[in-house]
């Protein structure tokens, strides 16, 4: 079975072509490299022991994509190529919209040209903006609240528009809720370009001393401790979850959406605390005004994803802190191949 994933040396799509490799599927990346690394390769192949075939294209040259297909038989798609930085959507929307829209678009038309219709989409639990209906279903209305959610919105509604149109289709849409920690491994794990975005990056960077401080936003949230409650997930466990749902896509038709995400909500100071535990580290951090968007408490259900994908997290969030230190760890001793 050939799978084609884009964006595969990304943080996410690096550690699904492991597992998927792992599970005997055949795995053709292409990645444009903006926000991965071609040394991505031989890390997955060295965990693996298997070779992947990778192309650089970027999916907004349909040629690039077009030279995938007729060289490759592929019987499904996981989609992951997207920019995925909420700041930096609300700044350059274009950016977004041609980014993640765009490209999918082409992805798609090139797919439906070769008759490919297995599809598994990268969204992200962005979708629900700040729904107070907590935990999470995936039968809670999507409102984004910013750009890149919005993004997200619209590839899910097109999707659902293109299986009306060919019920041939069969799509899988993954909600993601927190993804954080990295390989057991080592060698893989998420290498932000720039400065991060995202809490546990910054908690690592502020545990290497790359950065002194890391800034809390707001603890007057209606919280066990006033900080902001998102549901972490090992990005193995997500990974695996995509395993899961390619064997679903192989099996039927249809368009079936799931949240991936633990159940569990874990505040700011309580990942600070397990981190500093679990690896005895100190994080420096200073309590500041909120961030503008970010909702006080966003948790999964993930009970469909359960029952239909005969699928759930296994990894605990000391697995996730500690496997985050020991991959920030090999990034700071240089011994993985550095950024470009
Ligand atoms: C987590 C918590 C912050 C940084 C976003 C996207 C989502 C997904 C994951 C792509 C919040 C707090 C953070 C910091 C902090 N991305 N925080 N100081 O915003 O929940 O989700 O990234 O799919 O779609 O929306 O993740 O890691 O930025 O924030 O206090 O320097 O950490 O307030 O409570 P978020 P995050």
């Amino acid at each position: 079975m050939k799978v084609l994933v884009t964006g595969g040396l990304g943080y996410i799509g690096s550690h699904t072509c492991v597992e998927l490799l792992q599970n005997n599927y055949e795995v053709i990346v292409i990645d444009n490299l903006s926000n991965s690394e071609v040394s991505v390769i031989t890390r997955i192949e060295k965990i693996t022991n298997k070779k992947i075939t990778f192309y650089k294209g970027d999916l907004l040259n349909k040629f690039d994509i077009q030279q995938v297909f007729q060289q490759n038989e592929i019987d499904a798609v996981l989609h992951f190529a997207a920019s995925k930085s909420v700041n930096e959507s609300v700044k350059n929307p274009v950016k977004y919209y041609k980014n993640n829209i765009s490209s999918m678009v082409n992805l798609l038309e090139v797919m439906e040209d070769f008759n490919v219709k297995k599809f598994i989409f990268s969204s992200s639990a962005a979708v629900y903006g700040s729904t107070t209906q907590q935990p999470i279903s995936e039968l809670v209305d999507t409102q984004a609240m910013n750009p890149y959610g919005q993004t997200k919105v619209i590839g899910e509604d097109f999707l659902n528009d293109l299986y009306i149109s060919d019920n041939e289709w069969s799509i899988v849409v993954l909600r993601y809720f927190n993804p954080i920690g990295a390989h057991e491994s080592g060698l893989l794990g998420e290498q932000p370009n720039g400065t991060p975005n995202n809490l546990m990056p910054l908690i690592t960077q502020v545990a290497s001393k790359k950065r002194r401080l890391l800034y809390v936003f707001g603890n007057d949230y209606n919280t066990t401790d006033g900080t902001g409650v998102r549901d972490y997930i090992h990005v193995v466990d997500l990974a695996k979850g995509h395993v899961s749902a390619v064997q679903k896509l192989l099996l039927t038709h249809g368009l079936h959406t799931y949240n991936l995400g633990t159940g569990e909500g874990y505040s700011v100071l309580e990942i600070i605390n397990t981190f500093e535990k679990v690896n005895n580290v100190n994080i420096h951090y200073e309590i500041v005004d909120r961030r503008a968007g970010d909702p006080a408490v966003c948790f999964a259900n993930p009970a469909k994803a359960k029952e239909e994908l005969e699928w759930s997290a296994e990894r605990t969030l000391e697995d996730m802190c500690r496997d985050s230190w020991q991959w920030e760890k090999a990034l700071e001793n240089n011994i993985l191949p550095s950024r470009k």
